[in-house]
C-alpha cells in the first residue's frame, strides 16, 4: 500500500520504518528539517534498539522516503498521524496544537477513498470532531482512530508484532463506512494479523478510551506497588519480596509492579493528567479521582529519594558529592521527558549537594534541557569522590557494576537503589551501606 506517516518523533519514525518493513511503500513527514534528513541518512535522531538497522534496510529497498513536504502525501491511501499531544503549559489537558495543524496541512491533499488513521494519544471526542473536517474536505475520504501501544526501548518490536491492533471505525464495526476503514487497515497490517494478533474494531470513542485506560492501568498498577513500598519503609517489610508474592497470582501478574522510583516519559504522566482533565469536561471527574492519588503517590516517591540520601549522608547533602546514574525515564531510551532521575538530581543540586549525572544514551538531551546540571561521561567518573551514589535508571551495564571495583573510585561506600535491581547482599558484602526504596 502507499502510506503516509506525519510527524516522525519517536513514534512516527519506528512507524514508518516499520510500515515499509512490512511491505508497503512509506513516505515520513515532519516540518522539522533536520530530523527528516538524519532520517533520510539512516541515522535515528534518538535512541531507539534496532531503529538504525531497520532505516538503513528500508531505505535501501526504496519503499521507504522522508521530506518536508505535505503535498507528498498527496499519493497515500492511509495516511498515519503520528505528531505528539503534549501536557498543555500550566494546565492538566492535552495540547492539540500538533495534530490540528497536520490534520489542516493534510486536508488539501487527501485523495477520494483514502483513510486518516489517528494514532496520536487524544483527549476523547477528538475522533469525531476531526472526521468533521476530513469529510468536509473530502466527502469519499475517511476517518478512523488506530492507536498505537508501543513502548519506548521495544518500539521496533512492538510495531511489528503488536500484542493487539484497535481499530476506531466511522459509525462503529460492521457498518458501511467501518468495514470499509476495517478492510483498508487489515490490509496495512496484514503481516501482523496473519500471526494472529488480536483485533478489535469498534467505535472512535472506544478506541480513544482504550488507549488512556491502558496507559492510566499502568501508572495505577506502578503506583499501587509505590504505596506497597511507603508501607514496607513505614515497618520494614521488603516491597519486592511482596511484589514477588502477589505477582504469583495470575490475576494480579508480577510485571509493571516494579517499585521504586515510579513513572516519569512522555506519555504516562501527561496521560493521566490529561485523562483527569477530559473526565472533568464530561462531568464525570470522580469516576477519576483516583488517578490524582496515582500521580502523588508517584511524585512522592522523588521526594522521598532526595530524603533517603540526606538520611544515608548523616542528615545533610550539602556540599555532599552525589552521582546519579541515569538521566533517561527508563534504561534503553535517551528520552528525558518527565525523567523521575533528572528530578530527583535537580532537588538535590538545588538543596546544596554537587551532583554529577551520567547516562549511556540520554546524556546530550539531558544537558540541552537540564544545562545548570554538571555531568560525567562513565559512572565510574561520575562516581570519582562521590559520597553517595543513586541509582536512579535501571541500565544494564549499572546492573552489572562490580561493588569491589566500584569502591575503589568513591569517597564513601553508600549506594541508593531508585529501582530495586541490584543485589543488596553483595553490595553489602563488598562494604557498602546500600538501600533502596520500600527495603529494609
Ligand atoms: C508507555 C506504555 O507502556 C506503552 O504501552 C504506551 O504505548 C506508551 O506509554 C505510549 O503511550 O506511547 P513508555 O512511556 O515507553 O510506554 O514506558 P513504560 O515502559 O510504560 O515505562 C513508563 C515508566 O514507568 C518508566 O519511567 C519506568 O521506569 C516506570 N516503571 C515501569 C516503573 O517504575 N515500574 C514498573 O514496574 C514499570
Amino acid at each position: 500500500m502507499r502510506i503516509s506517516v506525519i510527524g516522525c518523533g519517536y513514534l512516527g519514525a519506528v512507524h514508518a520504518a516499520s510500515m515499509a518493513r512490512l511491505g508497503h511503500q512509506v513516505v515520513g513527514i515532519d516540518t522539522d528539517a533536520a530530523k527528516v534528513d538524519s532520517l533520510a541518512r539512516g541515522e535515528a535522531p534518538f535512541y531507539e534498539p534496532g531503529l538504525p538497522e531497520l532505516l538503513r534496510e528500508t531505505l535501501s529497498t526504496g519503499r521507504l522516503i522522508f521530506t518536508t513536504e505535505i503535498a507528498a502525501a498527496g499519493d497515500a491511501q492511509v495516511h498515519f498521524l503520528c505528531v505528539g499531544t503534549p501536557q498543555k503549559r500550566g494546565e492538566y489537558a492535552a495540547d492539540l496544537r500538533y495534530v490540528d495543524a497536520a490534520v489542516d496541512a493534510l486536508l488539501p491533499h487527501l485523495a477520494p477513498g483514502s483513510l486518516v488513521a489517528g494514532k496520536s494519544t487524544v483527549p476523547v471526542g477528538t475522533a469525531r470532531r476531526l472526521a468533521a473536517l476530513v469529510a468536509e474536505a473530502e466527502p469519499d475520504a475517511m476517518l478512523a482512530w488506530n492507536p498505537e501501544f508501543l513502548r519506548e526501548g521495544y518500539a521496533v518490536k512492538d510495531t511489528l508484532h503488536p500484542d493487539r491492533l484497535v481499530y476506531g471505525v466511522p459509525d462503529g464495526a460492521g457498518s458501511d463506512a467501518g468495514l470499509r476503514a476495517e478492510a483498508l487497515l487489515d490490509e496495512v497490517y496484514a503481516g501482523p494479523l496473519a500471526e494472529h494478533t488480536p483485533k478489535v474494531v469498534t467505535d472512535y470513542t472506544t478506541a480513544e478510551l482504550v488507549k488512556v485506560a491502558a496507559n492510566s492501568f499502568l501508572a495505577t498498577k506502578i503506583s499501587f506497588i509505590n504505596a506497597m513500598a511507603e508501607l514496607c519503609e513505614a515497618t520494614g517489610a521488603d516491597v519486592t519480596q511482596l511484589a514477588d508474592a502477589i505477582g504469583h497470582d495470575a490475576r494480579i501478574g508480577r510485571k509493571f509492579l516494579n517499585a521504586g522510583l515510579g513513572f516519569g516519559g512522555g506519555c504516562l504522566p501527561k496521560d493521566i493528567r490529561a485523562f483527569m482533565a477530559r473526565a472533568g469536561e464530561l462531568g464525570v471527574d470522580q469516576a477519576l479521582a483516583f488517578l490524582r492519588q496515582v500521580d502523588a503517590i508517584n511524585m512522592r516517591r522523588r521526594v522521598r529519594m532526595v530524603d533517603l540520601a540526606r538520611e544515608v549522608c548523616g542528615g545533610s547533602i550539602v556540599d555532599r558529592n552525589v552521582a546519579v546514574l541515569g538521566a533517561a525515564f527508563k534504561p534503553d531510551s535517551d528520552d528525558i521527558r518527565d525523567s523521575p532521575a533528572l528530578n530527583v538530581a535537580a532537588q538535590m543540586q538545588l538543596q546544596g549537594a554537587h551532583v554529577l549525572v551520567t547516562d549511556p544514551a540520554a546524556m546530550a538531551n539531558a544537558e540541552k534541557a537540564w544545562p545548570d546540571l554538571s555531568y560525567a561521561p562513565t559512572a565510574q567518573a561520575a562516581a570519582a569522590g562521590a559520597d553517595v551514589v543513586l541509582l536512579l535508571t535501571e541500565w544494564q551495564e549499572y546492573r552489572d557494576l562490580d561493588p569491589t571495583a566500584f569502591g575503589q573510585v568513591v569517597a564513601g561506600k553508600r549506594i541508593i537503589d531508585g529501582r530495586n535491581v541490584l543485589d543488596p547482599a553483595a553490595w553489602r558484602a563488598a562494604g557498602w551501606t546500600y538501600r533502596a526504596l520500600g527495603r529494609p
